[in-house]
């Protein structure tokens, strides 16, 4: 089934301007917010069923009506396990606990799903040495798909990303620059210097593609939930590339009529020491403030002002959704009743999803029958500094 791609529109429904999918492209050009890819989606609609996609490949590209078409870039990204956390349900007051265990992708995380369908777009286009700013997993996965699509990659990391996001990289062949401060500053090191050196940047958000990739995670519950999705679903959010991204697979998903105007409660797990978007959300603010001293474990959190926190916090707002942070010791504690009940050795973000479960509980937020799905957005062989220090080793 052929890509039902039209165009892409800017996120902001005030701007609204329309630019083709034929070339590369980073931000809107009139107002410089985040591009959207839109679809026919009358005409995706006609095949994209549950009993066809579950005959297809098993990796996300099974969706491929409503993903950008051009050859994939593939390394057998999506289709992860969702588990029922049964012990831990039990643990928590759950029974419907779930576990979509994005660690078990290529290079141990969901970052896997957008850096696939970025680099298979960019490669289409003509794109030769793409660039980004990352907090670790952002990078590995780009440096391997670039790796498989031939192309050439740029990665600007803070010096104190965990070792294994910085070896997977140069281990593909990625020209990995170690900037002292955090991924704000890389990305100013990357927007400076991209015009000059040729690099086609694929930062989040600031091309349409890791979206698209990363929406894959909302299909899938789809599919999995059998054409149903579940009460609540729980996301660590950094960038929150995902959660934006499950929103427009849910929005497109009513457009084809798969389901009606019922949501999932989605809830932003944060880490304290870095949560402009729980702060936002406390205050009911429509963007989020410049996070000072962002600092956690959960390196994957690391991001003191996401570009698309607008996006976020309207998704959230509009699910009756919750913005809950938890401190690096909570989510190293979690992370460990996780391995020690699941068998999942879990990043310290999927941690500060599970501590915001639990918080959410006890707040009477989450009842104790409804389905919740957590997103173990990366794998703990990825933080064997954390998992070290998690472990008193
Ligand atoms: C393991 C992990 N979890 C969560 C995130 C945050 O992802 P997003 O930018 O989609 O919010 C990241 C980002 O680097 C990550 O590496
Ligand atoms: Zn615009």
């Amino acid at each position: 089934m052929p890509s039902t791609i039209t165009h892409l529109q800017c996120s902001r429904p005030a701007c609204g301007k329309v630019a083709p999918y034929s070339t590369l492209q980073n931000l809107c050009p009139v107002c410089s917010s985040p591009l959207l890819a839109r679809y026919d989606l009358s005409i995706a609609k006609r095949t994209l069923t549950l009993d066809a996609v579950r005959t297809r490949t098993r990796t996300m590209w099974r969706y491929e009506e409503v993903l950008p078409g051009a050859p994939p870039v593939s390394l057998g990204e999506g289709m992860t396990p969702l588990i029922h956390a049964g012990r831990l349900g039990e643990r928590t007051g759950l029974s419907n606990l779930y576990i979509k265990d994005e660690g078990l992708n290529p290079t141990a995380s969901f970052k896997a799903r957008g850096l696939s369908a970025a680099v298979t777009m960019a490669k289409a286009l003509g794109a030769k040495t793409l660039a980004l700013p990352t907090a670790g997993n952002a990078g590995g996965a780009a440096a391997a798909y670039a790796a498989k699509a031939g192309l050439g990659c740029v990665i600007a990391m803070p010096a104190d990303t965990p070792m294994a996001n910085i070896m997977e990289s140069r281990a593909f062949g990625a020209d990995v620059r170690l900037i002292d401060g955090l991924i704000s500053d890389c990305g100013k090191f990357i927007a400076d210097n991209r015009i000059r050196e040729g690099w086609f940047e694929v930062s989040t958000l600031k091309e349409p593609y890791r979206i698209e990739g990363k929406k894959t995670m909302g299909y899938e519950l789809w599919e999995e939930f059998g054409g149903r999705l579940p009460d609540v679903i729980v996301y660590p959010t950094g960038g929150g590339v995902g959660l934006i991204g499950m929103w427009k697979a849910f929005e497109e998903l009513e457009t084809m009529g798969r389901i009606g105007s019922e949501r999932p409660r989605m809830i932003a797990a944060q880490a304290e020491g870095c949560a402009p978007i729980v702060k936002a959300f406390e205050q009911h603010g429509e963007s989020s403030e410049f996070w000072n001293n962002a600092a956690t474990v959960a390196s994957g959190l690391r991001v003191p002002k996401p570009l698309g926190d607008f996006l976020i916090l309207d998704d959230l707002y509009a699910s009756h959704g919750e913005a809950v942070a938890a401190s690096d010791s909570e989510m190293l504690a979690a992370c460990r009743e996780m391995a020690a009940l699941e068998g999942i050795f879990a990043a310290p973000e999927g941690g500060a999803g599970l501590v915001a479960i639990q918080k959410l509980i006890e707040q009477k937020k989450i009842r104790c029958d409804e389905s919740v799905v957590l997103f173990n957005t990366g794998s703990g062989y990825k933080y064997v500094e954390a998992w070290q220090a998690a472990l008193g080793m």
